[in-house]
């Protein structure tokens, strides 16, 4: 019996239907006491079923885990997007597809954003992102949706769900793709600083539409991913695929001076491949080391024609890319560094843009497909070389890895790792908290939730003030 509900449900993508507020929690083991702060993290939750909606574009709920001196509590809520109320208002869904409104939708509503994709904290703000439109504001403690944040009306238009926070000044770059507009190959760039004050905001053109999800910042060079997940309003309004995998359009990286302007951006190029998430870069001398999760061939999206990828190709690796600066070649290098299946890597954030010695990414389960299938962790040093690795239980599935530093002062990697894990055979979700340097030895500590938190996208931890 109960291993067909198993085989019946085997993922959890399925949106839950309620919003709940669990103010003590049981934990296994001891939570430890010097973690004190909240988890939030993102993720597509669709209020109502929609058809040809894409999983990417289900309406954002944050789920908020809070912890406090060893007890834990939970709270989630959808984000009140203007599609999410017009949407409640109606009873019904009103778009489908990448920001398609359905035929009968309202004339007035244009907004689709979800805000669904990663939460993040910056000059005092909690904020929202999905890649296609503004941050929008989230007030920390009861989650209620403030709508969204314009930085004074300095930024407009699509703002990317991977900014990147400069650990030293604080300074937050971000980009935004289809910036002249849906299926353009237009790009934004801009910066934020410590206060949350618009220093930069500009825009240039890539050499061709594409989904660029994630970016890559280093000290002093800002990176633009362009890889063929491309865009295409032709295709899109003949009812084709607006986003579709098309190698032979190449891979493209512009590599900018962040002291520089976008007329000096040097495009580099390589062989086709497609990249969601960026673990870290940094210089080494006259080259720009970045490790990614790199794809042979694009995951979840189509060929022009609607012919799904190879799903043997359509599966991430943790790869280095490396570029030299001095002028020698316009090609970057791509070397894969482990053949596990990965995605969703971090790092000790306090090393963002510099030489790393420690990362965690969510693994797969080989005989599994990609996606829905995240049921490991693995710890590497900074060339790849793994450290730890721990499997959950056959079926159970694990989110992103968060990493929390011990201290302030703590060396880098000393601290903990924090995951949400489905358990496939109760139906319901646990917070794991690992110890970051011996993943192997399992969750030091497991908050239960009665309920279960679906697959999801990106968190952060807010520490306690
Ligand atoms: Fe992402």
């Amino acid at each position: 019996m109960q291993q067909n509900a198993i085989t019946e449900r085997r993922n959890n993508i399925a949106p839950i239907p309620f919003e709940a507020d669990a103010p003590f929690l049981k934990i296994v083991g001891e939570l430890p006491r010097e973690l004190n702060g909240t988890l939030y993290r993102n993720g597509p939750n669709p209020q109502f079923d929609s058809p040809g909606s894409h999983w990417f574009v289900g309406d954002g709920m944050l789920h908020a885990f809070h912890l406090d001196n060893g007890r834990a509590s939970y709270r989630n809520r959808w984000i009140r997007t203007p599609k999410w109320l017009a949407e409640h208002d109606a009873g019904r869904a009103l778009f489908g597809g990448f920001g398609r409104k359905l035929a009968d939708a309202p004339a007035n509503l244009t907004d689709g954003g979800v805000a669904n994709t990663n939460i993040i904290f910056h000059a005092g703000k909690l904020l929202a992102l999905e890649e296609a439109h503004l941050p929008t504001e989230i007030e920390p403690g009861s989650l209620a949706t403030l709508g969204y944040h314009n930085y004074q009306g300095r930024v407009a238009g699509s703002f990317t769900a991977h900014p990147k926070i400069d650990p030293l000044t604080g300074e937050l770059v971000f980009f935004g793709y289809n910036a002249a507009g849906p299926l353009t190959p237009a790009l934004s760039y801009g910066s934020i600083d410590a206060s949350g004050r618009t220093t930069r905001f500009e825009r240039f053109e890539a050499p061709y539409a594409s989904m660029v999800h994630d970016f890559i910042v280093t000290a002093n060079h800002v990176l633009f991913p362009i890889l063929p997940i491309t865009g295409s309003m032709e295709r899109a309004m003949s009812g084709r695929p607006p986003y579709a995998w098309e190698p032979d359009k190449g891979a493209y990286v512009g590599v900018m001076k962040r002291s520089g302007t976008a007329k000096d951006i040097v495009w580099f190029r390589a062989e086709a491949c497609y990249v969601f998430h960026v673990m870290n870069a940094w210089e080494d001398g006259d080259s720009i080391v970045a490790d990614v999760m790199q794809f042979e061939e694009a995951p979840l999206f189509p060929h022009p024609d609607g012919r799904p990828t190879d799903p043997e190709k359509s599966r991430a690796r943790h790869c280095r890319w490396t570029f030299d600066l001095s002028g020698n070649t316009d090609r970057f290098q791509q070397t894969y560094l482990d053949d596990l299946t990965g995605e969703f890597p971090r790092i000790d954030d306090r090393r963002a843009g510099l030489k790393s010695r420690h990362g965690w990414y969510a693994c797969a389960n080989p005989k599994l497909p990609m996606f829905g299938a995240l049921s490991g962790i693995v710890h590497v040093d900074g060339n790849g070389r793994r450290l730890g690795h721990y499997l959950l239980p056959a079926g159970d599935t694990i989110s992103e890895p968060v990493f929390v530093e011990r201290s302030k002062d703590a060396v880098e990697g000393d601290g903990w790792l924090l995951a949400v894990v489905w358990r496939a055979r109760e139906n319901r979700s646990d917070l794991a908290v690992f110890n970051a340097t011996d993943i192997e030895a399992g969750p030091a500590a497991l908050v239960q939730l009665g309920h279960r938190v679906p697959d999801g996208f990106h968190g952060n931890w807010v520490g306690a003030a």
